[in-house]
């Protein structure tokens, strides 16, 4: 089957996109290829392999890929694929070790993918098998690079430098960083993981989806509440409340938040109000910030309080939260989820305790608010089965309510701006190529 540019462009008008972008597995191949596969996709944070011989597993796309730390002190990005025949080299999520040994024929490679050793090697004497590299060594992805200790990789060399291709949004990487006393995120170990009987653009939209709240999120928050209240009173202050209490909130809240937008389909919530802006005072953490920043700089710091930043397509944050959900598409009505929440350095311990509370809370399957999401994720995807109407709606305030900002453009917060943004980069990436086939996305 042949899906042609001018096909791909017949799926996204100024104001709508077609259904089929959400349930046509021959596009989600075609989505693999080109964008997972052809744009800076979020491998991991460089603290989760803080020591030399440290490594993580991930997936870019539907490529197995290792994340070393070798001797030296730099960071890798490799292909999870041995040398020899081909068999993935290691299985296991995370670890240390100085070398990788294949579990097939017994290759040994360095964690910068040098090959050290191959067993009974003078069988390869004079048969033309040489010493180039992509017959002996393991193959780093095309590009790596790190941001504030976000390592990004891309598979495809045709990408900007990381920085311009982050643009405005890295500064909500920079404030995330910016919240350490001592400016430096580390990742903890555990990881909240799920998935979704979805499309993965379902979450990356929500997430700076601001009009869906005050419906999807009325019962489960107000239950809260009201228990609450029952239980303890309204003068008691519980953490837990603190967190989800502003889910209550009305439209003209969330529209007061605004979201900003920036090139290449990145996007944030929260250039106003803030969802994260009444939590109770850390006294420890404020002394410990303006030991290190001074007092206006750490007032600066704490009055950016956005709610998601999206790095579409495949990094989510929550700047004041410290806590980041990764995207890792499965199918075309599946994706997992990956919750990471990181420390910041020099800060109390309560802070990472307030991390993991709302992320318990917020993002977890088994609780409030993420269900919520979840549940709506897989109603679309069944209602996006129907024929009812192909299109897809994206006309709240288009060319309404904006402003050129900073390098972005700010708009109110319900407006669909952020879809119609991520639908632009969607379409670059998908035909930056020529026309392409089935078997060029296999
Ligand atoms: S496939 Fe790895 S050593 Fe043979
Ligand atoms: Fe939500």
């Amino acid at each position: 089957m042949l899906v042609t540019n001018e096909q791909l462009d017949g799926l996204v008008r100024a104001d709508e996109v077609h259904r089929s972008v959400y349930v046509d597995p021959a596009i989600f191949d075609l989505e693999m290829k080109r964008i997972f596969e052809g744009t800076w996709i979020f491998v991991g944070h460089d603290s989760q392999v803080a020591k030399p011989g440290d490594f993580i597993t991930t997936m870019i796309g539907r490529q197995s890929v290792i994340m070393t730390r070798s001797k030296g002190g730099q960071v890798h990005v490799l292909y999870n694929r041995c040398a020899h025949k081909g068999a993935e080299l290691t299985s296991e999520r995370e670890g240390n070790t100085k070398t990788f040994r294949c579990g097939y024929h017994g290759w040994v490679f360095g964690n910068d993918g040098t090959c050290m050793h191959i067993p009974a090697e003078p069988g390869y004497d004079d048969t033309g098998f040489g010493p180039d590299s992509c017959k002996r060594n393991l193959q780093s992805v095309a590009k790596v690079d790190i941001y504030r200790g976000f390592v990004f990789a891309s598979l495809s060399e045709d990408v900007p430098p990381l920085t311009e291709w982050l643009g405005g949004a890295a500064t909500s990487i920079d404030n995330m960083v910016d919240r350490s006393p001592e400016g430096e995120l580390e990742c903890v170990k555990g990881v909240l993981r799920y998935r979704h009987d979805s499309n993965w653009k379902f979450f990356v939209e929500n997430l700076n989806d601001l009009l869906h709240a005050v419906v999807a999120h009325n019962s489960s928050s107000f239950t809260a509440r009201r228990v609450a209240k029952q239980e303890v009173g309204e003068d008691v202050v519980i953490p837990a409340i603190e967190i989800l209490a502003p889910f209550t909130s009305g439209y003209s809240f969330f529209d007061q938040m605004g979201v900003m937008t920036y090139p290449n389909g990145h996007s944030f919530s929260g250039t106003g109000k803030s969802i994260h802006a009444a939590y109770s005072d850390i006294p420890d953490y404020q002394n410990a910030m303006e030991a290190a920043y001074g007092e206006e700089r750490t007032k600066e710091i704490f009055s950016t309080n956005r709610h998601n930043t999206v790095y579409y397509p495949s990094l989510t944050i929550k700047g004041a939260i410290q806590a980041i959900r990764v995207v890792r598409p499965i199918s075309v009505n599946e994706t997992v989820i990956e919750t990471y929440h990181l420390r910041l350095k020099g800060a109390p311990e309560q802070l990472l305790k307030r991390t993991i509370l709302y992320s318990n809370l917020i993002n977890s399957s088994a609780m409030l608010v993420g269900p919520d999401d979840a549940e709506q994720y897989r109603r679309m995807q069944k209602g996006l089965m129907t024929q009812a109407n192909d299109w897809v709606s994206m006309h709240r305030y288009l060319g309404r309510e904006e402003e050129d900002k900073d390098g972005g453009t700010q708009a109110i917060g319900s407006s669909d701006i952020v879809f119609r943004n991520q639908f632009k980069e969607w379409l670059r990436l998908m035909t930056k190529g020529s026309d392409a086939s089935l078997e060029d996305a296999a």
